[in-house]
């Protein structure tokens, strides 16, 4: 690690901080800690602003996307992934290592994680869970005090004096690790334990959290090095006592944890070298909108200084101040300005010219967000969907040879479907299941299609294979569906898939209406490209989520 200034925490402000961006990251740190969302009155009590800071704050935030504003209630948005993503990105590890961490999750059908050091605690940059009933799973940005963690032992083989000293005040300061809202509540370790636990791990090349967290959990940790011989990140596999004994996790899985460990310090020695600085211009949306678009409240301040933050995305290198102004198009001072509020907060650690992200980049909204699913994505988007076009909107994915319904926006108009969230219907004739169908390969397509029973639902049902794949071609040129009285009479629907960060149709979705209230050709003209411009956010706010993450379709 290179050397870093820091700045001790309580330390008064320098002059040149800019207030806003201050005052915004608080919102988001409060936020991030309620695990997503307050209402306005309890953010202007968690953060102790005046309310129309707060307002002016979240409708700041909400310009660019970052959270969402639904009458008095406040929520974390997808799109602010893109700061944690912006620091996963600059360290690389995730990239480089996240395939092998997720192919030994499966090996040994045990959660496996990567962490790193964040001062003198740990936090997760990377997740591999098993889910199961027994115990607690942590997120990509959890924080964990480094004493009760087996990751925390090994990263503190290498602390130097000031950095033991630190973490003794920390401790003296938060004896209950009140700072740490994912970490359950439980009696602190004494101070000289964990110091011994450090020893061992020095001695052994491992570390072992013992029920430190929770009763139950075990995790097994050993260090992934740097190619100058520091610990890069720590690789632990977590397991629980109803499936290992502590020393039976060791004996069974420390070998594997060593030889995947070992796979990735080869990759890292043998990783191109980091990319050039990102090219000018990457600028963020709210750039683009006019002043009077983007309100009289809007505080720019506040939004230029998160943009500093993505400015390091894909670099993986530090960054200097003109870097960090060229590839945010803000001035000098104002990126100089920015740097100095988020190196004081202790979101960049700045070494000689050279700029770096901190992990606690990852505390702005990560780990809620970090488990978002496609429904909840979709779900405000659809609303406003159907509140402009005042026709119910759904989104379903296939299962086998059916649609399922996993999230809807229903009008109160009245429809003789009754369809709800989790409602199953044949693929073949809806207008989700054939773009779905459209988007499979043939290999997939040919047995599905052997296997289904073409039955006639409503008065113009397509049954004939060799129609309904000449409709399946015709979505694929035409990148649409639209199914008229197939699946009911009287009732029309027009779709269009969402499509992953690899272009395959994880979803669709759709607009349906009662056949009499517009021609088709009108909605082609109205609701066509009403459809296509919510696919594009909904597609637009699941690529950002999925850029590190697996987001759930269901
Ligand atoms: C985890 O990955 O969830 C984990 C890792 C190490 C620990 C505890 C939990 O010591």
């Amino acid at each position: 690690m290179p050397p870093t200034r820091t700045t001790q925490p309580g330390a008064q402000a320098p002059a040149e901080a800019v207030a806003p961006l201050m005052r915004g990251i608080a919102v988001l740190r409060r936020l991030t800690d309620a695990d997503g969302s307050l209402s306005l009155s309890d953010l202007e009590r968690a953060t102790g602003l005046a309310r129309s800071t707060v307002d002016r704050v979240t409708l700041t935030l909400a310009r660019t996307g970052y959270v969402r504003l639904d009458g008095k209630a406040v929520s974390l948005a997808p799109p602010l992934m893109e700061l944690g993503n912006a620091y996963l990105s600059s360290i690389r590890l995730p990239g480089l290592l996240g395939d092998r961490v997720d192919a030994l999750a499966d090996e040994l059908d045990e959660s496996v994680s990567l962490a790193v050091p964040d001062g003198g605690d740990i936090r997760f940059v990377h997740q591999a869970t098993r889910r199961r009933a027994m115990s607690l799973s942590f997120r990509i940005g959890d924080l964990l005090p480094a004493e009760r963690t087996a990751p925390g032992a090994l990263f503190a083989t290498c602390w130097e004096p000031e950095e033991w000293q630190a973490w003794r005040d920390r401790r003296a300061l938060d004896p209950k690790g009140a700072g740490f809202p994912s970490l359950p509540p439980r009696p602190c370790p004494a101070d000289d334990l964990f110091e011994d636990r450090v020893d061992a791990a020095r001695a052994e090349g491992w570390a072992l959290d013992d029920q430190l967290i929770e009763p139950g959990l075990l995790a097994l940790a050993v260090p992934v090095h740097d190619p100058a011989g520091g610990i890069a990140c720590v690789l632990s596999v977590v397991s629980h006592t109803s499936r290992h004994s502590a020393q039976g996790l060791r004996d069974s899985l420390l070998p594997r944890l060593r030889d995947a460990a070992a796979v990735m310090e080869r990759r890292l020695r043998d990783a191109p070298p980091p990319g050039p600085a990102p090219a000018p211009g990457a600028l963020a949306s709210w750039t683009a909108a006019s002043k009077q678009e983007l309100g009289r409240g809007f505080v720019e301040s506040l939004a230029r200084g998160l943009t500093v933050i993505t400015a390091f995305g894909d670099s993986g290198a530090a960054l200097t101040l003109s870097a960090v102004a060229r590839a945010t198009g803000l001035s000098r001072a104002s990126a100089r300005r920015a740097l100095i509020t988020l190196e004081h907060l202790g979101y960049v650690a700045v070494d000689g010219r050279d700029h770096r992200l901190t992990p606690r980049v990852l505390a702005l909204g990560y780990p809620p967000l970090s488990r978002i699913t496609l429904p909840r994505i979709a779900q405000p988007h659809l609303a406003a969907l159907a509140g402009r076009i005042h026709d119910s909107t759904s989104l379903a994915v296939l299962v086998d040879d059916s649609v399922q319904y996993v999230a809807r926006a229903a009008t109160h108009r009245i429809m003789n479907v009754n369809i709800t969230v989790g409602t199953r219907f044949p693929a073949y004739a809806t207008s989700l299941g054939r773009v779905l169908l459209a988007d499979l390969p043939a290999s997939g397509l040919g047995p599905l299609l052997d296997h289904a029973e073409l039955r006639p639902l409503a008065p113009h049902t397509l049954t004939r294979r060799a129609e309904l794949e000449a409709a399946l071609e015709r979505v694929r040129t035409e990148g649409y569906a639209l199914v008229d009285e197939e699946l009911e009479a009287g009732l029309r629907s027009i779709a269009v898939p969402v499509r992953d960060r690899a272009g395959t149709a994880v979803a669709s979705i759709n607009v349906a209406m009662h056949s009499s209230s517009r021609t088709i050709d009108a909605c082609l003209e109205q609701v066509l490209p009403e459809l296509r411009l919510t696919a594009g956010s909904i597609e637009s706010e699941l690529h950002t989520a999925a850029r590190f993450t697996d987001v759930a379709v269901v």
